[in-house]
């Protein structure tokens, strides 16, 4: 009997390795054939530690599993996929995953992370065989013509970015991924790396091909440190196995790839502080322009892209443009791996095209707030991102609705909060969180920020309220458009919204 048992971080922090060991003991015991193979996750996050039995009908799961319930699991019969009470029947049933457009995820769980058979035996590599068949230009042009566009927040055409690299003349170029994971309630990037190393590897290679780079690096953060350590092994197999290293499967390109674990800086997930700390320098912010497209690592031309930018690239080559370009709404083409945290029921990740609501991811998908209390407010998109209140849950997730509506996607994080929320004080903690992150070197970030938590402390004390609303308002504004880059740019919108939607918790 084939058992699987994440290994995946989050299965990891509520004692998955635990279940792995009492099943692999309690099988020896009752002197039964079982095979554990550790996989990713599913993404079903509260049902974790998600042990699924392989059966004629497929794949059942039961969760979630305490080292504790195994024997009672072998005796009511789960390796047969019988019914227990911690039991859901067949994993690909379960509504939560059931529903899902999972193109950028589709392996994930599914398989065992650090095996190439594995990988190749469900599509695997598919993409990178065809992009061996196309000319720079014509890849290039794939990625164009799929719409995909930057999954690190901005949403900055791919295409675009990469046919800008590709122009530039230069005798070294390089492609880097930004796995500086740091936005509050988001671990879509850490669950494909531990999950699907080698879609990353392929992605990256595919971007390489394109622009013609012969050295790729992952910047990864610190705070992730089996996704490091998965990463690093699923480098070493795929030069084993020459899908990296020179002359990758004899077709005469060369490609090497080496990870670079971060200091635990969150402005460093800013792609030209990135590219400083990759340098080996301290991670401050470079003014642009230059963009890193045309002077990038070591002054280089150098494509910058998020995790799940590059690992949306094989499932792009492998089934066409127009494939990809489907799904979607409006302007924002593809799918989104959407992160559901926070205060909430079924938190996990749910992979949909554009365009959903935020109520059905919220209510449909996350089963509403875990305290059983209403909901009173979401921050979508980090730490820097807008809080919406709940009677506007029916916005479309999408890049244009978004801003529209004076919010942001960022990276698919959704972080609900209950009635208990007090809004002055999670604006206070943007313009803390700005405070401690802001890399100094522009003053309406650095100063900025420390003005703002005072002031927002003197609102929270009711001292002068109408007029330090007023200053608040004006310094926001300052931030706004006065700071180099996003993290003093964006820290006035948690703020000014909260205030918007919630203007009694300022009163
Ligand atoms: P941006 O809009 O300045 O740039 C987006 C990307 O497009 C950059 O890579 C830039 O170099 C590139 N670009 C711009 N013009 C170009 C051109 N003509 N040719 C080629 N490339 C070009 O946005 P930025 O500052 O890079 O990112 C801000 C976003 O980051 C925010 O919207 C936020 O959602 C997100 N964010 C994400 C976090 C995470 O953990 N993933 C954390 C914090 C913020
Ligand atoms: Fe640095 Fe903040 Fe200015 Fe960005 S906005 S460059 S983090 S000081």
């Amino acid at each position: 009997v084939t058992v699987y048992v994440p290994c995946d971080a989050a299965a990891l922090s509520v004692g998955a390795d635990a279940v792995a060991a009492a099943i692999a003991a309690e099988a020896e015991a009752r002197r039964v054939a079982v095979q554990i193979i550790r996989n990713g996750s599913r993404g079903m996050l509260w049902l974790e530690p998600l042990v699924e039995v392989v059966t004629n009908q497929g794949r059942v799961a039961y969760g979630p599993v305490a080292p504790d319930q195994v024997a009672e699991l072998f005796d009511a019969g789960f390796l047969d996929g019988q019914p227990h009470p911690l039991g859901h029947g067949l994993t690909e049933e379960i509504f939560y995953f059931k529903h899902q457009q999972r193109l950028t995820f589709a392996r994930c769980g599914l398989t065992d992370p650090l095996s190439v058979a594995d990988y190749r035996a469900h599509g695997g590599f598919a993409g990178l065989e065809r992009a061996l068949t196309l000319s720079p230009s014509e890849i290039v042009e794939e990625v164009t013509q799929s719409g995909l566009r930057g999954r690190g927040g901005a949403g900055f055409p791919t295409g675009i970015k990469w046919n800008t690299v590709l122009n530039a003349s230069a005798a070294e170029k390089f492609v880097c991924c930004n796995a500086d994971e740091g936005d509050s309630g988001t671990f879509a990037d850490r669950m494909i790396i531990e999950g699907d190393p080698f879609l990353l590897i392929e992605g990256m290679t595919i971007a390489a091909l394109a622009v013609g780079a012969r050295q790729g690096y992952v910047y990864l953060r610190s705070e992730y440190p089996h996704a490091v350590a998965t990463l690093r092994e699923a480098i070493r197999r795929a030069y084993e196995q020459d899908w990296l290293g020179t002359n990758i499967h004899g077709s005469g390109h060369d490609f090497h790839l080496e990870v670079r674990v971060g200091a635990g800086s969150y402005v460093c997930g800013e792609e030209t502080a990135m590219l400083e700390s990759l340098e080996g320098k301290r991670g401050m912010v470079r003014a642009k322009p230059p963009i890193p497209a045309l002077q990038g690592l070591f002054g280089q031309p150098t494509i910058v892209n998020n995790v799940l930018t590059l690992t949306s690239v094989p499932v792009v080559l492998a089934k066409g443009a127009a494939f990809y370009r489907d799904f979607g709404a409006g302007r924002s083409h593809g799918t989104q791996p959407f992160q559901l945290a926070g205060n909430i029921q079924r938190g996990g990740l749910v992979e949909l095209a554009f365009g959903v609501s935020l109520h059905d991811l919220i209510y449909r998908y996350g089963g509403g707030t875990a305290s059983g209390r209403p909901l009173r407010a979401v921050q979508v998109g980090g730490p820097l991102g807008a809080y919406v209140p709940e009677s506007m849950l029916g916005l479309s997730a999408d890049y244009e609705s978004m801003a529209e509506a004076g919010a942001m996607l960022g990276h698919g994080g959704i972080v609900v909060f209950d009635e208990t929320v007090r809004m002055a004080r999670m604006a206070r903690f943007a313009m803390d969180f700005c405070a401690v992150e802001s890399c100094g070197k522009c003053t309406p970030c650095r100063i900025g920020s420390t003005r703002g938590r005072e002031v927002l402390d003197k609102i929270v004390a009711g001292e002068n309220v109408a007029d330090n609303m007023a200053l608040l308002d004006d310094l926001c504004t300052v931030m706004a458009d006065g700071s180099l880059c996003a993290m003093g740019g964006l820290a006035p919108l948690p703020v000014q919204s909260a205030i918007r939607h919630f203007p009694e918790d300022f009163a």
